[in-house]
């Protein structure tokens, strides 16, 4: 039996701070079509499937932040600019270490890279302590996972017009994500 999970509530979130990160979350359809996928998905009896509200990728992953910091991260999200995206997601992965059963895509985006990399870069030149790993685009499905699944073949087209800052608070059924700020592409870039 699969059960569901609102997130990671083994990161321990505390009642004092939240966690921020830097995310893009599908839109409606999209999200429909990727739950549905999820549930195709012959994940194993402990996994946990993420929630088709909490659906995305994460662009940056900040930790707790005191409110300055908060700000700061506004700022540096106002002043991005960038180009849509569009993600064509064909596969899914399996992470031992954390795991997580993802969505992923063998082609990836340049664009949606180049969002995740300037990001972090300015965090990092602010003081941000941003994790060294190179960004791979991913939506974690399951949680809890012990074993590569048997998933069919589907070819799901995501176009991203925004990215946003969300802030995670752990709650007694499990995560709480908020949308802190938004942000469009740049029109002068398309
Ligand atoms: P995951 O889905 O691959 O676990 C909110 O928790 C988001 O931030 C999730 O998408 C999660 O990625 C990511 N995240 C959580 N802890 C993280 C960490 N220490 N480093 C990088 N990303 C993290």
């Amino acid at each position: 039996m699969v059960t569901f999970d609102n997130g990671n509530a083994a990161t321990g979130v505390t009642e004092s701070g939240g966690r921020y990160f830097f995310a893009v979350w599908p839109e409606g359809q999209v999200r429909g079509a990727m739950f549905e996928w999820a549930r195709s998905v012959q994940a194993d009896a402990p996994a946990r499937q993420v929630a088709a509200a909490n659906l995305h990728i994460t662009l940056a992953f900040l930790g707790e932040l005191a409110p300055p910091q908060v700000s700061a991260a506004r700022r540096v999200g106002a002043e991005t600019r960038w180009n849509e995206a569009t993600l064509a997601f064909d596969r899914i992965g399996y992470w031992r270490r954390s795991r997580i059963v993802w969505a992923g895509s063998r082609e990836g985006s340049a664009s949606l890279s180049a969002l995740a990399e300037d990001l972090r870069g300015r965090l990092r030149r602010l003081g941000f302590r941003i994790e060294e790993r190179p960004f791979v685009p991913h939506v974690t499905l399951y949680r809890k996972a012990h074993r590569m699944p048997r998933w069919p073949r589907v070819r799901l087209e995501w176009r991203i017009e925004e990215f946003c800052l969300v802030e995670s608070r752990l709650a007694t059924d499990g995560t709480r994500y908020s949308v802190v700020d938004r942000w469009s592409a740049n029109d002068d870039m398309k």
